[in-house]
């Protein structure tokens, strides 16, 4: 699979290559940067390792959009990061425009492509990405509430001991009106659940504050879409909602044929609580 990674000189886009070669799930990645020459130490610093992980990839760096070309995979990370105190949404104005402006490039150099949005408001700029790419919505997903998902999941295991195959979810907004899905086949206490996911939706923002962002866990959970994608799985992902015409997190399948909403049924509570998500995610789009 060749992948490419606009951001790819920033912290997410850089560990996303590493962790993409390490776990051998591209044979060719292209980071694409404005800041082209840190690009390109990145793809070299990455391809050192090759030895390491007995690897015949490719790895190169710039800022020419003609390196995109012949991409299956195009993963936006540019833009700007939240800083400590600010919400996701308050990147929008920001991240909007170069969003736009990317996926227009992504759509005329790599057509054939999937586009992958990381870059935050992610719901928000996953829809504005879909609309000025052109490609089908199927081509088109964000990172959405998959990484609240593996950080549910491992603080779940450390703090009350639950299976890392447990259906516990995360849908809805990569932001505040994020909500928990739980279908476990044991019972435990509403009230300890409902904790961790409170540790959860506040969890980002503590490593923002210790050490100025996040990047490992993001890195990781993007590779496992990629393996999803190259495989077959379901995921958590920014999906195309046609009765909400806005993408947002909720359980999808995946492969190179598409992300599309996997078959699941919400309770009552859990589809208000999504309608609450799409209803923040819709007035942002349109402000
Ligand atoms: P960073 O500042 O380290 O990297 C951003 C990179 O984008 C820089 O190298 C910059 O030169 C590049 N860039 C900016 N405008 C560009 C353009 N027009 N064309 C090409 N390159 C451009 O930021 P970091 O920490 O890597 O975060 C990137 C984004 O990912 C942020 O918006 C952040 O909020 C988001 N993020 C999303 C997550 C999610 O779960 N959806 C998780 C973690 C981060």
């Amino acid at each position: 699979m060749k992948v490419g990674i606009v951001g790819g000189a920033g912290r997410v886009g850089s560990t996303v290559c590493y962790t993409l070669v390490l776990l051998r799930q591209a044979d060719e990645v292209y980071l694409l940067d404005m800041n082209a020459e840190r690009a390109k130490g990145e793809a070299m610093d990455v391809m050192h390792t090759l030895s390491a992980v007995e690897s015949d990839a490719e790895v190169h760096g710039g800022s020419d959009y003609s390196g995109l070309e012949g991409c299956d995979l195009v993963i936006v990370t540019a833009g700007a990061p939240r800083k400590p105190g600010m919400s996701r949404l308050e990147l929008r104005g920001i991240n909007r425009s170069i969003v736009c402006e990317i996926a227009e490039r992504v759509a005329r150099h790599a057509p054939e492509s999937m586009l992958f949005i990381v870059t935050n408001p992610v719901d928000v700029l996953t829809y504005h990405a879909w609309k000025a790419s052109g490609f089908p919505s199927e081509r088109v997903f964000g990172l959405g509430t998959y990484l609240d998902t593996v950080r549910l999941r491992s603080m779940l295991r450390k703090e009350l001991g639950v299976g890392y195959q447990e259906e516990a979810y995360i849908f809805g907004e990569h932001g505040d009106s994020m909500f928990p899905v739980f279908r476990l086949s044991s019972s435990y206490p509403r009230q300890r659940l409902m904790q961790v996911y409170e540790e959860v939706r506040t969890s980002a923002m503590k490593v923002i504050s210790s050490k100025g962002g996040t990047w490992f866990a993001p890195a990781l959970a993007i590779a496992k879409v990629v393996e999803a994608l190259g495989s077959g799985g379901k995921c958590t992902l920014s999906t195309y909602l046609e009765e909400h015409g806005i993408y947002l997190g909720y359980l999808a399948e995946v492969s190179m044929r598409g992300v599309r909403r996997a078959e699941f049924e919400l309770t009552q509570e859990e589809q208000e609580m999504l309608q609450r998500s799409a209803q923040v995610v819709g007035r942002a789009i349109e402000e």
